[in-house]
């Protein structure tokens, strides 16, 4: 990138390199006997398997949905290598099965298969498979996402009886048998045993590059260098979670901090397949730490270690740090991640001086029930430290120790967030031979958000007149105080929320404008509309416009290198810049609690650490950049299954610990500026309206200053309420300061309570001030304010193939439809591919009639499908046949019920002459909001 003043150059072809390192370096490889992988020049390879042809490039839902003209999977991966020798003959019998057996999309939101019908092969064709080439590869796939979780069953968590036959067949005919795995989470590896496979390798999904990363590793251009990010057990009911998983009312999180390898290593060690931070290289390292210093009145330890690459190829090498801490009374995790660093690429022979400074603040324990003496203290229990440098959570070993005669608290704090219910948790219990579970009541009690809520109440702002605008307080004519007291009441209802989806204020098809929402704010008062979009991997354009699919977040952790996602990231920051999109929807943050979490692909690890460490380097890339994202689901959204109402009980030493922390961290460091809650609960109270969660810790703990946005449609409540979707005031006092979404932010269209709690007084204006305060406050750092005082940044982008279909969105105006609506299309033929795209800003709901005229000089046999898109879902087709120079007219009905309906219609195939576009309203329809 080449940074002048206000301008940047985003070159793509950068932003695809780092794109495919980022693949390379999180690919993890885990078994590769007999060095059956680097694959050699010129080596035979049979591909099998059906998602040779179909690349997962990412999960499904809003962490999935890009547009990309083309992904790379891994067979083209292979073939633009020039390395190896492909069985084109069996490439070509899986493209002729696949003309029958077409990819199941699936229809709608999420209702994508999670798992293809895969081909059956006989034996006579993988025996002349066998004949023809020397090396078979199967790929095996899984998708997951949203509002559905992945199950221990066929076809989902373990493999298909078609796959296992794939297995049979390949291993009877190929001495050189190489397992990919192409999935969001982990599968069942027990075929493992049964096949005994020379190398397996989980390639993750890598984004629309994935199988070029994919296929440096495979080729041996890159030397894996990716480590798991979470540890795989024999079994699913190995995880300590698995008894509440998935319940749809309560899930009882009684393994309390035990999750992952922090489970594993203390309690089942050999309940584990591979460990967590494993990771097979071509190359061998070793490691010696050089020093171990203990700095105790820094509260901090040091520790130097030297990697030496001594095998005999390049590659790259992490060193993870762990610490055991005593036992204490509290009860601690065998060893607990504190640090990790990786290497650069080390030439045989060649050496590097790694420098790791861990804080003790890192491996404090919170302490909830006051049994050291310090309730609701992070402390660090009086005893011996051990210290361990390694290259996974199994094999580290020992680098130091050092003691604590006394207990040290490191940050005192009060109660905030716990259970209010009695259960059961896990507590390691000293035995002889290591340790053993016992359970304890988990400390709970009843909450006191509302005196809280009251002690804390800010002043009001003395409300004045005035005429100054954002860029006032930008400027510093001005102070956000003077600037807050200019808003009424009206402008402090309609600045709390978002406007969505698709919103006419903001670039078309994505999923919220917030700030300037009304007239008022926006002309009035000068703020800005900034414009959110999903996700996690990369920008979610409904229209239909192409944007660069980013690898997901498992790869991303598994990568563990942070300056290499923070770079890529900034290339997604110029990207965002191009299509004025200001705040991304991700990281996504949650803790793999579970390996059957449908969202597991969009997070990085059962670890805290870990995964506050890749969100804030996501973060930081975007900052780089100018624009910023929404770090989510906050907190505990671990199960996809009854999402919007499951409530996790859990203690409030798990959550600060475990599920809270990451977000701690990319708070503390600054990092984070934007914050989603989720859809549901966490004990009892939904987190949209989550006083103790959004104020009392994010806040007044941590000082986060920046702006929570709910969840898109979540429900609020405070506790010993029921929870809907208008509470606005409950979720205002929480100071979560954005209803992500509303049809329209300058009307009550879907009757929030927010004016009538501010009369009657359930809500004070001094609250609705605050968030107005954090909502400018944020704005006046965006790249929407940047360009409403005159000075945008300019990206141009150089290098990026050009689409055909791409839309220009600065060109796309919305259309006011109250009826009848029109489009003449211009006398040429439509190109297969062409996209008209139709932004409607609805203000008569109901059933449409969509009409199409078009005609074709071609034959009647002839076949031109049309598909109408809404929110970038296919939602209606239209099939044109030739008819001899003669108009067609084809009608279809749609109900039209939300405001902003970004609709796409693409034109399939050559040879059609598509004349008009007509919707005409016909009644009303279903009652939808
Ligand atoms: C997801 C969020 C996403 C939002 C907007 C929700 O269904 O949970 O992660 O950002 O939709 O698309």
């Amino acid at each position: 990138m080449m940074d002048m003043k206000n301008q940047v150059v985003l070159d793509w072809n950068q932003y695809v390199a780092l794109a495919r390192q980022t693949v390379a370096e999180g690919c993890v490889l885990l078994e590769n006997k007999d060095q059956a992988l680097p694959l050699v020049k010129d080596e035979k390879v049979a591909v099998f398997g059906r998602i040779q042809n179909h690349y997962y490039k990412s999960g499904t839902g809003s962490g999935g949905m890009v547009n990309v003209s083309k992904v790379y999977g891994i067979v083209d991966g292979l073939r633009e290598s020039g390395q190896v020798i492909l069985d084109e003959e069996l490439i070509r019998i899986y493209q002729d099965w696949e003309e029958t057996h077409p990819f199941n999309e699936g229809e709608g939101w999420g209702n994508e298969p999670w798992c293809q019908e895969e081909m059956e092969l006989t034996d006579e064709v993988v025996e002349a498979a066998g004949k023809r080439s020397e090396t078979a590869i199967v790929i095996i796939g899984r998708t997951a996402g949203e509002d559905k979780d992945a199950s221990d069953t066929k076809g989902s968590y373990q493999l298909t009886d078609v796959e296992e036959d794939l297995l049979t067949k390949v291993r009877k005919n190929f001495d050189k048998m190489i397992v990919l795995l192409n999935v969001g989470g982990l599968l069942d590896m027990s075929f493992t045993d049964r096949y005994q496979p020379e190398a397996v390798m989980y390639v993750w999904q890598g984004g629309m590059v994935g199988g070029l990363g994919t296929a440096d590793v495979l080729t041996g251009a890159v030397s894996p260098s990716g480590h798991l990010t979470d540890t795989i057990a024999y079994k699913v009911a190995d995880y300590p979670s698995t008894p509440y998983f998935g319940d749809p009312d309560k899930n009882y999180y009684s393994e309390d901090i035990y999750v992952g390898y922090r489970y594993f290593e203390t309690f089942a060690k050999n309940s584990v397949r591979y460990p967590f931070g494993y990771g097979l290289s071509y190359t061998t390292f070793e490691k010696s730490v050089v020093v171990f210093s203990n700095e105790s009145e820094k509260q901090q330890f040091t520790l130097h270690v030297t990697v030496s690459n001594v095998g005999l190829k390049k590659g790259k090498d992490v060193v993870q740090v762990y610490v055991e801490a005593p036992q204490g009374k509290l009860g601690k995790a065998d060893k607990v991640l504190v640090g990790f660093a990786k290497t650069k690429e080390l030439a045989p022979g060649e050496s590097e001086e790694v420098e790791i400074t861990v804080p003790y603040s890192r491996f404090a324990s919170y302490d909830d029930s006051g049994i050291t003496g310090h309730a609701y203290a992070f402390v660090l229990e009086a005893g011996t430290y051990h210290v361990f440098a390694g290259a996974d959570v199994r094999s580290a070993e020992c680098a130091g120790t050092f003691e604590l005669a006394d207990d040290l608290v490191v940050e005192q704090l009060c109660s905030a967030l716990a259970p209010v219910e009695a259960f059961d948790r896990m507590k390691a219990a000293e035995t002889e031979n290591g340790y053993q579970v016992m359970m304890e009541a988990a400390p709970h009690h009843a909450s006191n958000e509302k005196q809280r809520r009251q002690d804390y109440l800010p002043q009001e702002i003395r409300q004045t007149m005035g005429t100054h605008i954002l860029s006032d307080v930008a400027d510093g004519s001005i102070g956000m105080d003077k600037f807050i007291s200019e808003l009424t009441d009206d402008d402090l209802t309609c600045i709390i929320r978002g406007e969505g989806m698709g919103s006419s204020l903001v670039t078309p098809g994505t999923a919220a404008a917030f700030g300037g929402v009304s007239k008022s704010l926006i002309n009035r008062h000068g703020i800005p509309s900034v414009c959110c979009s999903d996700g996690p991997s990369g920008m979610r354009l409904d229209c239909g416009v192409k944007a660069f699919s980013l690898p997901n977040g498992t790869i991303i952790g598994c990568t563990f290198n942070t300056e290499l996602v923070k770079e890529l990231y900034t290339c997604t920051g110029y990207e965002m810049i191009a299509q004025k999109v200001d705040c991304l929807l991700g990281p996504g943050m949650n803790i793999h609690r579970h390996p059957l979490n449908g969202r597991n692909f969009e997070y990085f690890s059962e670890d805290p650490y870990v995964t506050g460490c890749f969100a804030g380097a996501m973060l930081e890339g975007l900052h780089a950049a100018g624009v910023t994202g929404a770090a989510k689901h906050f907190c505990a959204n671990n199960q996809e299954m009854r999402r919007h109402f499951a409530d996790p009980v859990v203690s409030e030493r798990a959550l600060r610990e475990i599920y809270l922390k990451g977000f701690e961290m990319i708070v503390r460091s600054g990092a984070a500026d934007a914050i989603m809650t989720t859809y549901g609960p966490v004990n009892g109270v939904w987190t949209a309206g989550n006083y103790d969660l959004c104020t009392t810790i994010l806040r007044e703990e941590w000082g986060f200053k920046g702006i929570v946005m709910t969840d898109w449609w979540a429900s609020i409540n405070e506790r010993g309420q029921e929870p809907d979707k208008i509470n606005f005031a409950a979720m205002a006092r929480a100071q979560n300061d954005i209803y992500m979404v509303c049809p329209d932010g300058s009307t009550n269209a879907s009757g929030d309570n927010t004016a009538a709690a501010l009369v009657d007084g359930r809500l004070k204006r001094s609250e609705l001030q605050r968030n107005a305060a954090n909502i400018c406050g944020f704005v006046l750092h965006t790249e929407a304010m940047r360009r409403a005082m005159g000075c945008p940044t300019e990206v141009s982008i150089i290098n990026r193939p050009a689409e055909p279909d791409d839309v220009n969105l600065s060109e796309v105006e919305f259309v006011r439809l109250d009826g009848d609506y029109e489009l003449r299309l211009d006398t040429k033929k439509s190109k297969a591919g062409v996209n008209y795209v139709l932004p409607f800003d609805v203000q008569k709901k109901g059933i449409y009639e969509i009409e199409l005229i078009g005609s074709s000089d071609l034959s009647e046999l002839a076949q031109m499908p049309c598909t109408l898109y809404y929110t970038n879902i296919p939602i209606l087709s239209f099939t044109f046949h030739g008819t001899n120079g003669e108009d067609m007219v084809i009608k279809k009905e749609f109900d039209l019920h939300t405001r902003f309906s970004v609709m796409r219609l693409n034109v399939g195939k050559n040879g059609l002459h598509l004349k008009q576009i007509r919707f005409r309203y016909l009644r009303e329809g279903k009652i939808w909001d």
